[in-house]
């Protein structure tokens, strides 16, 4: 089978190496990948939010199947537009993908699905948003309706904060995204992350997962893209996976079904759980980064049997061989993330990681100049290790991260502090 990946992140490392290790894979392009990727698969220059462009590219390349790994594509249609020309995809359509480009939307779904989530208000001018806040009081949260890249929500601890918030976002700060705004109930409770493959009739769980997302050690500091991750998740419990299939899960899966737009790829459910009860907080139409590092070296080569059981429709047969394993994720930056920072300091240390199926540096934003991996991005490296148990996979990350030798890195030292300070 020749497989095209699109995407340029961890999340899509992480997804090619557990896909090339399935026999079935005979070659591997990802595109436009990064230097990371490029030492395991073919990466390609390629516009993969031009659907026309991603179609003739995978035409000219035989390409078998197409996992689509980022948003903005799923967003843009490009699986439509595959599906056209006759290519098997993993991703939703671009009318399904509006759970994630959509908060609207998400909401509406969550209404006709009696799913449960945060109360609500969706408005399109500042006067009225403003006299919603002034009703509800706060703390309260303040969301772009569509896609931020993860930066569209302002948690507002006072009423004078979300006043300000909502006139932040009419003014054009989110640009189009901010164009309509949705301002919800602050849920309390500890958060999760499921992960849930749905192939518009069936649905397969496939992991559960947290991430931290600011930036800091404790939990403090500015929101980022997620700074690490882990799974299982232990606030996830089989009653609490089960609770959230049966009331949330499924329910909007059948509601998309009935507005005409099944839903085919994973969905990642955003959860806060309070005394035993999971509320949505949103969902995503994609793995999470780096969620997705975590899920992918527990699962490993049966992965590209899923996505395909996904993409045919063939999940109600589908299943997965389960370890009782644990991995972590430790994302290491470039200084200033998620602010500003310098391009293309040299990271060293990585010719000489011993990586394995339980070791692994995934790159998320690397390049090579001179024989030499360069930083490219904000959120560069997922050191990532699977163990026996949560402590020791996060040992054997912190000891992977201690052999990076990068000087302009940095690093959280205090991934996983919940689940082991509960264990
Ligand atoms: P989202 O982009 O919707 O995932 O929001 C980003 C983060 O904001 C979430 O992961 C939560 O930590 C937080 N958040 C979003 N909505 C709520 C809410 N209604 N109540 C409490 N926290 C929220
Ligand atoms: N780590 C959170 C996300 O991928 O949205």
């Amino acid at each position: 089978m020749n497989i095209l990946i699109l995407g340029s992140g961890g999340r899509e490392h992480s997804l090619a190496w557990a896909v090339m290790q399935n026999p079935k894979c005979d070659r591997l392009i990802v595109a436009p990948g990064n230097a990371g990727i490029a030492e395991i698969a073919d990466c390609a220059a390629l516009d993969i939010e031009d659907g026309g462009a991603v179609a003739g590219f995978a035409e000219e390349k035989a390409i078998d199947f197409v996992i689509i790994g980022p948003e903005a594509p799923l967003a843009a249609g490009v699986s439509d537009r595959l599906r056209a020309a006759g290519f098997l995809v993993f991703g939703p359509s671009g009318a399904a993908a509006q759970l994630e480009a959509s908060k609207a939307f998400t909401k509406q779904i969550c209404d006709a699905a009696g799913a449960p989530t945060a109360a609500y208000g969706h408005f399109t001018d500042a006067a009225s948003a403003k006299a919603y806040v002034q009703a509800q009081g706060a703390p309260i949260v303040i969301k772009a309706d569509g896609l931020a890249a993860g930066k569209g929500v302002i948690i507002a601890e006072t009423v004078a904060d979300a006043l300000a918030a909502v006139d932040e976002m009419f003014s054009g700060a989110f640009g189009e995204a901010g164009a309509e705004v949705v301002i919800e109930e602050f849920m309390q409770g500890e958060e999760a992350s499921f992960f849930v493959l749905c192939d518009g009739e069936d649905v397969l769980p496939i992991g559960t997962a947290q991430d931290h997302k600011r930036v800091g050690d404790g939990d403090t500091g500015p929101n980022t893209g997620g700074m690490g991750a882990y799974s299982p998740a232990p606030v996830m419990t089989d009653a609490i996976i089960a609770a959230t299939l049966d009331r949330i899960v499924k329910p909007t899966m059948a509601e998309m079904v009935r507005q005409g737009t099944p839903y085919q790829g994973v969905l990642f459910v955003g959860l806060m759980i309070e005394n035993g009860n999971p509320r949505l907080v949103e969902y995503n139409v994609r793995f999470g980064d780096p969620e997705c590092q975590v899920l992918m070296m527990r699962l490993g080569a049966q992965v590209l049997d899923l996505l395909q059981a996904c993409a045919e429709s063939r999940l109600a047969k589908a299943q997965i061989n389960w370890a009782t394993d644990h991995a972590l994720t430790v994302v290491m930056a470039t200084k200033g993330y998620p602010g500003t920072y310098e391009k293309g300091s040299v990271i060293g240390g990585l010719n000489d990681m011993v990586e394995d199926s339980s070791h692994m540096v995934f790159h998320a934003g690397t390049g090579r100049a001179a024989g030499q991996f360069t930083a490219t991005g904000g959120r560069v490296l997922a050191v990532t290790a699977r163990a026996g148990s949560l402590q020791e996979a996060r040992t054997n990350v912190y000891a992977m991260v201690n052999d990076i030798d990068w000087p302009e890195g940095f690093f959280r030292r205090d991934i996983g502090w919940r689940a082991l300070s509960e264990s």
